[in-house]
């Protein structure tokens, strides 16, 4: 029989987006290489700031085309100093996102060997997912400004919920949800103070819960949500919630399991007519960029999920038990405490694959 074989858009963007893209990309080469069960190809994609610089767009005019042509996307990260991050964020990123429909945004968080939870009571470690509303609500684009410059000026940001938006990714927690051992969902609203957006997103959930009566769901306000995750976080398990509140929760998430170094992400299109991207929670890194130090960890992580989701799920769990096996001895960069370099964890992580011949 002929092998899957998989073409992968990867996209590096800036700062240390093609420090940890590429070193990611050394890491699954390896692995399809040694595993022998599947064939990937990365083609390199150069949309970001320098070619912004040389363009005046972040991307192509026929990116999306561009991308359709792919199984999926490695993304690296997006922003440089000297452009305002609402441009290169909506000049790549949301860019895509949106029109691509890639609805879920799945963070998974988990306390990683040779990471240090700050959590004094999670003596297990936090083992979390993520899902976040990743194609409306907050960052929908609506809003204005008027009187620009005048001491008077105004500015609208229009939250814009819809119900089918609502539905599916309400759909998709629930599944996820289903998907792990304790089946259980935290629908996480501020439909005390919204109540409008808020409270359909509290009718929509209640609704979709009848078709899941396996799963244990309930409702939590975001400001209490943060509060519970400090003190309380073996009490949650699969979170929902609107773009902007899963953007700050997925954030703090991220510090209490460790790093924001090791923390993946995937933008999801579950209907699975487009290419998915993956990319690491992280940004571009700049006190860091061009040293030779950023942790590769979360797109490691990352591309494990894009793995998971090409339905190459043995070699995904091969991978991350490598990068474990690295991490929890002690080869570790110095955001989490150590002294390698971004290369020298390519190089264990790629000793270990090698293991697996
Ligand atoms: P950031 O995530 O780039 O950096 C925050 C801190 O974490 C820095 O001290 C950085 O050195 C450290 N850090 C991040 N990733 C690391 C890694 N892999 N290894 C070691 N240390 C790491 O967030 P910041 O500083 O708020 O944003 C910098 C730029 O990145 C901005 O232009 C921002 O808009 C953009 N950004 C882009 C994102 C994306 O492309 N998805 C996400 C977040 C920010
Ligand atoms: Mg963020």
């Amino acid at each position: 029989a002929s092998q899957p074989s998989y073409r992968i858009a990867s996209i590096p963007g800036d700062g240390i987006g093609p420090e940890v893209v590429h070193a990611t990309i050394q890491v699954v080469e390896t692995l399809a290489k040694i595993l022998g069960t599947f064939q990937i190809e990365f083609t390199h994609i150069p949309w970001g700031t320098k070619y912004y610089k040389q363009h005046g767009r972040y991307a192509a005019e026929d990116c999306l085309e561009t991308l359709r042509q792919f199984d999926a996307g490695l993304f690296g990260a997006v922003g440089a100093p000297d452009v305002p991050d609402h441009l290169s964020l909506w000049g790549l990123l949301l860019a895509i996102r949106g029109p691509l429909q890639l609805f879920a945004n799945v963070r998974p968080v988990r306390t990683f060997p040779g990471t240090k939870c700050p959590l004094n009571t999670a003596t297990e470690g936090i083992d979390w997912v993520l899902v976040r509303e990743n194609s409306e609500g907050e960052y929908s684009g609506q809003g204005g400004r008027s009187h620009v410059g005048q001491p008077w000026e105004a500015a609208t940001e229009v939250a814009m919920f819809t119900r089918v938006g609502i539905e599916r990714i309400i759909r998709f927690a629930f599944e996820t949800a289903q998907s792990r051992p304790r089946r259980h969902l935290t629908v996480v609203t501020k439909s005390n103070s919204m109540r409008n957006g808020m409270v359909l997103w509290d009718e929509v959930a209640a609704a979709v819960a009848h078709d899941f009566p396996d799963v244990t769901w309930e409702k939590m306000l975001v400001d209490a949500m943060t509060v519970r995750m400090v003190a309380k976080p073996q009490s949650v398990d699969t979170i929902v919630g609107t773009n902007l509140h899963m953007d700050i929760l997925s954030d703090l998430a991220a510090a209490l399991a460790g790093s924001i170094g090791v923390a993946p992400s995937s933008n999801l299109d579950p209907t699975r007519k487009n290419p998915s991207l993956f990319e690491p929670v992280h940004g571009s890194a700049f006190d860091i960029t061009g040293k030779g130090i950023a942790n590769p960890v979360a797109t490691f992580w990352s591309a494990a999920e894009m793995l998971s989701w090409l339905g190459e799920k043995d070699a995904a769990v091969q991978l991350m038990r490598c990068v474990e096996r690295v991490c929890a001895a002690g080869t570790l960069t110095p955001d989490l405490g150590g002294s390698a370099d971004t290369q020298g964890v390519v190089d264990a992580v790629c000793a270990e694959i090698v293991k697996l011949g």
